[in-house]
């Protein structure tokens, strides 16, 4: 038996010695057959081995160990106290420290995070209790067990879940949350025969109790410029039913709305799906150029305030994605520590800043990050790989082909077994409350009852001399209303 097995072995090796010497493709096996495999798999296995035994904790890209890290023990409610001291070296250009007070407040004195209006001069209007919230991710890019555990984990948090550009699934349901339903350019689960915005279908999903608001994708972090992106082999009979596609083919989506080539009409939609869905209704963005903004505002102040949109999602370059490619994740589009704060100065600037709530996104994952974007001026937090994170991902970079490890993003039924909705549901929700909890530790020392009264001056930035410098004095606050004057 072992002598015909390794009868076996040395046949396939001499087969796999031939076939190499005599290919042309690859130039080192050509050289070096058999032998020349282990530089590939050396390759392959690289991205995923590096984490474990030779990258420090604090140089991994998207997200390095310490920041996995922390989100992994908020979400199984372990411990998050180290000792002897921080790993992370806070003197490099750019780094941000939290301005504390001598005499922070105490415990007892915290107010909680105050809910907020959304679109109060809708027919339903909206009330966000939840600071963190669970950004766009379709039923298509992540599993239905991704999904079930999240919905309920919303649920159990209190936090909405934007359902991303895939329509509304049973399993958005499922778990009871309150929903943003999201209108991507192709429209799934919104559109007619004709690919049309249908008014009948948006009517259904409004009288859904748990859809609380309408967002209208523009784009992306991730891939500005292009629609989303779904590879065939993530493309199941029942994903295929819920957005009208046919199986076995690439779904790419058109990179804009062909309805909405500017501001004006970017408004008329606007109005068109809250007046057919009586709630309200935002768009998700990516800033590049920030002056058609100003154009955008100054149309809003000549059609009145009701015209607005009630929010606008901001999402920063550094934003995840399910699939795009590389040049457009790796270049376009601006970061969101840039465009938050110039979003929200022109917001000001123009008056409008009470009107549009400002929901930011792009790695805002751990308390720190949170914390800055909320000195900055958002009005709440959106995470979606925060979250995946939280569902047990191991950043395997995987999410575009259906093998995802963790059974996050894949449709295969075995590695999608791994992950258990229940379970998982409850790493949700710990997540959230974690979260919160340290943003309101990092209140307290700098001397905030409600994490909304961060400013601009509670945060310092390092800057090229190597000392730091006030957010206040690189973006100063603008008056309410002075690009009126
Ligand atoms: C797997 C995956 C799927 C996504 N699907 C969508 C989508 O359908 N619509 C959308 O607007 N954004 C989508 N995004 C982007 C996220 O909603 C979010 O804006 C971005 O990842 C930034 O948040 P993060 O840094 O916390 O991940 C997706 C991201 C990931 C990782």
């Amino acid at each position: 038996m072992v002598a015909s097995l390794l009868i076996l072995i040395l046949l396939a090796l001499i087969v796999l010695f031939i076939w190499d010497i005599f290919q042309k493709e690859h130039s080192v096996l050509r050289t070096y057959p058999v032998i020349g495999h282990v530089r590939y798999l050396a390759e392959d296995l690289g991205v995923y081995l590096r984490q474990y035994f030779y990258s420090n904790d604090r140089e991994e890209l998207p997200f390095n160990r310490a920041e996995r890290s922390w989100v992994y023990r908020a979400a199984k409610n372990t411990d998050n106290t180290i000792g002897f001291g921080s790993t992370r070296d806070a003197r490099s250009i750019g780094s941000i420290y939290f301005v504390d007070v001598p005499f922070p407040l105490l415990y007892q004195d915290a107010a909680h995070t105050r809910a907020v209006l959304i679109g109060p001069e809708c027919a339903q209007p909206y009330t966000a209790t939840s600071l963190i919230n669970i950004s766009a991710m379709s039923y298509g890019a992540i599993s239905k067990n991704a999904i079930k555990a999240l919905s309920a984990g919303a649920k159990l948090a209190g936090c909405w879940m934007n359902t991303g550009e895939g329509g509304i699934s049973p399993y958005h349901l499922e778990g009871g949350c309150d929903l943003i339903a999201q209108i991507g350019t192709a429209k799934f689960g919104y559109r007619d025969e004709e690919g049309n915005l249908s008014e009948a279908k948006l009517k259904e999903a409004a009288n859904i109790p748990q859809v609380k608001m309408f967002e209208i994708k523009l784009s992306q972090g991730a891939k500005p410029g292009k629609g989303g992106l779904l590879l065939a082999s993530k493309i199941t009979p029942e994903v295929a039913k819920i957005r009208g596609l046919p199986m076995g083919k690439d779904s790419e989506s058109p990179n804009r709305f062909p309805e909405i080539a500017n501001s004006s009409q970017l408004l008329d939609f606007v109005e068109k799906v809250r007046s057919i869905t009586g709630k309200p209704t935002g768009f998700k963005v990516v800033l590049g150029d920030y002056d058609w903004l100003h154009g955008f505002c100054q149309e809003i102040i000549k059609r009145g305030f009701h015209s607005a949109p009630d929010f606008i999602t901001l999402d920063g370059s550094e934003g995840g994605t399910g699939a795009a490619p590389v040049s457009l994740v790796d270049y376009v589009g601006l970061p969101i520590t840039e465009s938050l704060p110039a979003l929200v100065d022109i917001l000001v600037g123009y008056g409008l800043r009470e009107r549009i709530k400002v929901i930011a996104s792009g790695k805002l994952i751990t308390p720190s990050m949170v914390v800055w974007a909320l000195s900055v001026g958002a009005d709440f937090i959106n995470s979606a790989r925060g979250f995946m994170l939280a569902l047990g991902c191991i950043q395997a970079l995987r999410c575009h082909n259906n093998t995802c490890p963790t059974g996050i993003t894949t449709h295969n039924r075995w590695l999608m077994r791994g992950l258990d909705p229940a379970l998982k549901s409850t790493r949700v929700y710990q997540y959230v409350k974690n979260l919160e909890y340290e943003v309101g530790t990092i209140c307290h020392s700098c001397g905030v009852t409600e994490p909304r009264q961060l400013q601009r001056k509670h945060v310092r930035i390092v800057s090229e001399h190597g000392t730091s410098v006030s957010l206040e004095s690189i973006y100063p606050n603008k008056t309410p209303g002075e690009f009126l004057k």
